[in-house]
C-alpha cells in the first residue's frame, strides 16, 4: 500500500499521562519544545488528530507564526466516524484547508470551501479504516502526516504498525489518576508477544524536561 510517512507527537508527564483526569487539556511542555512541536507540524504536509481531541481541546492546528516564520499551513485531518465535529470548531477556521475523515454514509458537507468531508471505509472496531485514511491522503499529496493524538487514534496507528517515527515529550510532572488519558489507549496488548517494539533513537533534555526519538524500524 502508497501511504504516508507517519510521524507520531505527544507531550504526557512522567507517570505517562497527557491531560486531565477530567480529559481537559493541560500544558506539559515547555516553550522550546512548543517550538520544536510547531516546527514539526510545519515539516509535515497534514496533522491528523481523534474527534474526541476536537471536542475536549478544540484545538486550531495551525503553525503559529510567532514560532516559525511563513508558516505552511499543513492540511488538518480530523478522524470522525460518525460526523461530529461542531461547526464552532477552531478546526475550522479559514487559516488553512480541513478534511474531515467520516464513515461512508455521514459525509454530511459543510458550507465552507476550505473544508471537505470525505468517507471512508470503517473496520472491524468500528473505527475508520487507517489503511484507507492513508490511502486517502495519499491521494491528496500528503506524504509526511503527523499523528498528534488522542491515545486512541495513536494506538490504533501503533498497533496496526502504521508508525514511522515517534517523539514523546516528558514533562518533569505528575498528573495521577487511573483513567487519566495517556499515549496509548484502545484495548491495548492481549500477550507479551504483541509487545510493539521501539528504537530508542536519541534522547534530548529539552527546558525543564526530556525529548524521546523513537523508530519503528531499526
Ligand atoms: N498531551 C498530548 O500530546 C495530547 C494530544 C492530543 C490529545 N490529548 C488528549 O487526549 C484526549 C483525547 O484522546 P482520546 O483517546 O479520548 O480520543 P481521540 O484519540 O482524540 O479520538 C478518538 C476517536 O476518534 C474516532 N476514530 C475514528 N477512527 C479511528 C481509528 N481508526 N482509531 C481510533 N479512533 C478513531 C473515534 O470516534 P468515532 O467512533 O466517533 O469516530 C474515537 O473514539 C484528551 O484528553 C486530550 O486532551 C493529549
Amino acid at each position: 500500500m502508497r501511504r504516508p510517512y507517519v510521524i507520531v507527537n505527544c507531550a504526557m508527564s512522567a507517570d505517562g499521562k497527557t491531560a486531565l483526569p477530567s480529559r481537559k487539556q493541560l500544558r506539559i511542555s515547555c516553550d522550546e519544545d512548543i517550538k520544536r512541536m510547531y516546527e514539526l507540524r510545519n515539516d509535515c504536509d497534514a496533522v491528523l488528530v481523534g474527534i474526541e481531541t476536537v471536542l475536549s481541546d478544540d484545538p486550531k492546528l495551525t503553525v503559529k507564526e510567532t514560532y516559525v516564520k511563513n508558516p505552511r499551513q499543513p492540511l488538518r485531518v480530523i478522524l470522525d466516524g460518525c460526523n461530529r465535529t461542531p461547526v464552532s470548531a477552531q478546526v475550522l477556521n479559514t487559516t488553512t484547508k480541513t478534511l474531515i475523515i467520516v464513515a461512508k454514509g455521514a459525509e454530511k458537507q459543510f458550507d465552507d470551501s476550505h473544508i471537505e468531508v470525505a468517507g471512508c471505509d470503517v473496520d472491524t472496531n468500528g473505527y475508520l479504516d487507517l489503511q484507507s485514511v492513508l490511502e486517502l491522503l495519499s491521494k491528496r499529496g500528503v506524504k509526511k502526516l503527523l499523528v498528534e493524538g488522542g491515545g486512541t487514534i495513536i494506538w490504533s496507528f501503533l498497533s496496526q504498525k502504521l508508525v514511522d517515527e515517534l517523539f514523546v515529550y516528558i514533562g518533569p510532572c505528575i498528573i495521577g489518576g487511573k483513567d487519566t488519558p495517556t499515549m496509548a489507549g484502545g484495548k491495548g496488548i492481549t500477550d507479551e508477544n504483541e509487545m510493539i517494539s521501539l528504537n530508542l533513537s536519541s534522547v534530548k533534555k529539552i527546558g525543564p524536561g526530556v525529548l524521546l526519538h523513537y523508530k519503528t524500524r531499526p
